[in-house]
């Protein structure tokens, strides 16, 4: 019998949600039980294309709104040969925002952009505003609709370890169920 191929595991949601201490902890309580995991994160800075989409949430230059979500696309396809390697090898990626947060941040662009160029931020890259997430909020609320995703909703206003614990038990479900199925590929 071959590799048991790995799951890709996604954490999305708005801004300073804790999903980046999330996905550490879930990436080391995998590894503990014994399973191959590795973390990875989009936008991914360290590409060229990385370097291109840093500069513009640090607000160091400007990008026409299309070209910028292309890059954002870009940026994770650059990456899809090596995840896919990676599945296959029976390694579980966990991965912080990936073409979700390409939809909800992009769409979520046409609502009131004055409203959010006049109010306060919460830290200092772009999007940083509590008018802008509540809007990349809603669009993730529709995205989930959608059945051919398998998401499950997590209530991050819990303490750190009561939402490790849901994340783990979830995601050692759909290692078990990924093991038998092909690699698949999203929205299709
Ligand atoms: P980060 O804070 O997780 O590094 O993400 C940087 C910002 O980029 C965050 O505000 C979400 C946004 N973003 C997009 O607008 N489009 C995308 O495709 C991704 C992956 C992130």
């Amino acid at each position: 019998m071959g590799v048991r191929r790995g799951a890709l595991i996604v954490l999305e949601g708005v801004d300073r949600a804790g999903k980046t201490t999330q996905c550490k902890r879930l990436v080391q309580a995998l590894r503990d039980s014994g399973k191959e995991a590795e973390m990875m994160r989009f936008p991914d800075r360290t590409t060229m294309i990385g370097q291109l989409i840093s500069s513009y949430l640090e607000k160091k230059s400007n990008l026409e709104d299309h070209t910028v979500h292309l890059l954002f696309s870009a940026n994770r396809w650059e990456q899809v040969p090596l995840m896919k390697k990676k599945l296959e090898q029976g390694i579980s990626l966990v991965v912080d925002r990936y073409a979700f947060s390409g939809v909800a941040f992009t769409s979520a662009k046409p609502v009131n952009p004055a409203e959010v160029a006049g109010r306060g931020g919460f830290g200092d890259e772009r999007y940083e505003t509590s008018v802008f997430q509540r809007a990349v909020q809603q669009k993730f609320e529709q995205l989930i609709k959608d059945p051919s995703v398998n998401w499950k909703v997590i209530d991050a206003a819990r303490s750190i370890e009561d939402v490790h614990t849901e994340i783990k038990t979830l995601s050692e479900n759909a290692i078990n169920i990924a093991e038998n199925q092909p690699i698949g590929e999203l929205w299709k």
